[in-house]
């Protein structure tokens, strides 16, 4: 025989405190999944033609880094500068296709020219100086200011 109970233990007692943090926890990160899901969902459902204008525009920062990081690192030769300038013209192409809503709005074309027209000079006539690529890099940021100034919301 014995006189040990086995419910006697005070731990299994419900403690209501224990119990509650438990609840709050359960209740947060059932929050957090659900809100996972929700952003996964809506990206998801997004096309194309939503990452278009934000992929431009992020490959565009991405280069024009680059070229600062070279001038800063003093790197600047053709073949360190001419591949982010490339890269830069032929992404200027798409200023037109990823905003469609703007592309008719004759100052956007203004602005998208004038970025293209920028780097057509760079690349016929490609700076070789640290100090000549210093000034294309400033150069091609004062078009990406100039249309940020009239179509950055
Ligand atoms: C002809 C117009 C135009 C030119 C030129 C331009 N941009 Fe933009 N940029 C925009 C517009 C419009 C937006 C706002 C997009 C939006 O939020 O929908 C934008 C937004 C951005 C963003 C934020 C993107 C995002 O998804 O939040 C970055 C970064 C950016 N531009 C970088 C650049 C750089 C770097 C250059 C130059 C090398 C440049 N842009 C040239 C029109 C332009």
């Amino acid at each position: 025989m014995s006189d040990t109970q086995p419910n006697a233990s005070p731990t299994s007692k419900p403690n209501p405190a224990a119990r509650y943090l438990f609840m709050l926890l359960l209740g947060l990160v059932i929050g957090v999944i659900g809100t996972v899901m929700a952003l996964r969902a809506i990206e998801g459902g997004k096309t194309w033609q939503d990452h278009y204008p934000h992929a431009t525009m992020h490959l565009f920062q991405a280069h024009a880094a680059q070229l600062g990081a070279k001038v800063k690192g003093n790197r600047c030769g053709a073949t360190d500068s001419l591949p982010h300038l490339q890269a830069l013209r032929t992404l200027a192409n798409d200023l037109e296709p990823a905003f469609p809503g703007l592309a008719d709005d004759a100052r956007f074309a203004d602005h998208a020219a004038a970025m293209r027209a920028t780097l057509d000079g760079a690349l016929a006539n490609p700076p070789l100086s640290c100090e000549g690529l210093g000034e294309t890099a400033s150069k091609i940021g004062e078009t990406c200011k100039a249309c940020h100034q009239d179509f950055r919301t």
